[in-house]
């Protein structure tokens, strides 16, 4: 890959090709707990390089808007959350969630000067306790909303677990898409420690057996109508092929197999171009999840937990075991039990290999095998999709929802039958029960 082109992919600020193409696309910012009450305190918010403030006005309302106050430039963060609008504490300016500036208390009476001024805001959707912000073009009439299987359900069923990652938003997604590393980051050396009895009894153990005899699956690639899917094959016993069917949907979205009936989908958020935000909202189409469940799918949490939060745009969600502690290596660990010697928990293991690639990863010093076929495919489709807006074509699935209705799946079948036709009448099926509610 040549410099340019890993720039092109990983530059999200306003201006960048990636960054445009992100900025056509809605993106869920917060979780509508994060703003709990009407009036309640402002958030700060970093989102694809913008330093924002969120709040959720008298009426309920979520605002997001521009962090400068376009009077001197204080942070709009100190901001009073009143009376529908957020007032600016140095000289009690008045934005509304649109952004108007509906009060300029410090000029003379019966000045208009106010209705010159604007600052940015943009366009919020609450729906499914996801909070979703469009910051593209069409802000008076942006598209509609993807249709995401987790987007779709209650928030009773679905994970809330996110955390962050200090990398690029591409390092980091591309990890979810790399089938190959599960036979080796992710394994134990001896596999009692791993295969729990619930593991076992959601048919975990199975897979992961099949995976951990075979680490060179074959990857059959594809792209699909808004991003790549790759059907992973290994052997398995008496003839039949099991396989594991990964997808990426355009523009951060990730989706892998899963088991014990909850789909296990990622998004990949860029905070900005060094740190991303990792949602897991894995969720069922079936079922409520239980308050373990909703916090996240077990284990994923390290037992070194999180750091305590601060008010910081970045601050939030952070890992306990990170760069500085080499998140928490243990060399005995990795000699008598697990492969990596990191906290059995694929988050930490993940975010170490992801962190440590540099904040954005130098991809000219890459050396790709065909076990990376997936990820070429993607950076493909995600370079040709920015490429496209130079001809004002409207990226995949901006204006078309129903293509998410995609996720990761496994499966064995015989040695004639064909993974893509089997994913996709098993997709249509899910998804119809899921509109239709
Ligand atoms: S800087 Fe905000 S009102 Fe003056
Ligand atoms: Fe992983």
């Amino acid at each position: 890959m040549t410099e340019s082109e890993n720039q092109l992919l990983t530059r999200v600020g306003p201006g960048t090709l990636m960054g445009k193409l992100m900025r056509q696309y809605w993106i869920p910012v917060l979780q509508s707990s994060d703003l709990p009450e009407p009036d309640g305190a402002p958030r700060r918010v970093r989102l694809l390089c913008e330093n924002l403030v969120a709040f959720r006005n008298s009426a309920g309302k979520i605002g997001l808007v521009d962090q400068v106050c376009p009077h001197r430039c204080a942070s709009l963060f100190f901001g009073r959350n009143e009376e529908n609008g957020l007032r600016c504490l140095y000289h009690g300016w008045k934005f509304d969630v649109d952004g108007k500036c509906v009060d300029v208390p410090n000029e003379p009476p019966g000045s208009k000067f106010n209705e010159q001024i604007k600052i940015t805001a943009y366009p919020c959707v609450e729906k499914n306790g996801i909070v979703w912000t469009y910051l593209g073009p069409q802000r008076d009439n942006p598209p509609p909303l993807p249709e995401l299987g987790w987007a779709l359900v209650a928030p009773q069923r679905r994970g809330a677990l996110r955390y962050q990652r200090a990398c690029n938003w591409l390092q980091a997604m591309e990890g979810d898409f790399d089938s190959s590393h599960l036979s080796f980051l992710h394994l134990a050396v001896d596999p009692k420690s791993q295969d729990t009895a619930a593991e076992k009894k959601a048919g975990i153990d199975y897979y992961r057996n099949i995976a951990r005899m075979d680490k060179q699956p074959l990857l059959e690639v594809q792209d699909t109508d808004v991003g790549v899917m790759y059907g992973a094959r290994r052997d398995a016993a008496d003839g039949k092929f099991y396989w594991r069917v990964t997808q990426f949907l355009l523009p951060f979205y990730t989706s892998v197999p899963s088991y014990g009936g909850k789909n296990r989908d990622k998004i990949w958020v860029p905070l900005d171009d060094e740190h991303t935000m990792v949602w897991e909202p894995h969720w069922s189409s079936t079922r409520e999840l239980s308050e373990d469940e909703q916090k996240g799918w077990k284990d994923r949490v390290a037992p070194s937990g999180f750091l305590p939060d601060t008010e910081d745009a970045l601050g939030k969600h952070r890992f306990a075991a990170n760069a500085e502690n080499d998140y928490l290596l243990d060399r005995a660990r990795q000699k008598n039990f697990n492969f990596s010697g990191l906290e059995n928990t694929t988050p930490i293991q993940d975010g170490a290999m992801q962190e440590s690639m540099g904040a954005i990863c130098d991809r000219t010093q890459e050396h790709l095998g065909a076990s990376d076929a997936a990820i070429v495919r993607m950076r493909r489709r995600l370079i040709n999709a920015a490429k496209e807006l130079y001809k004002n074509q409207v990226p995949p699935g901006v204006e078309n929802p129903a293509l998410y209705h995609k996720h990761g799946d496994q499966f064995l079948l015989g040695e004639k039958d064909s993974w893509a036709e089997h994913y996709a009448a098993k997709m249509k099926l899910d998804y119809a029960a899921l509109v239709s509610r």
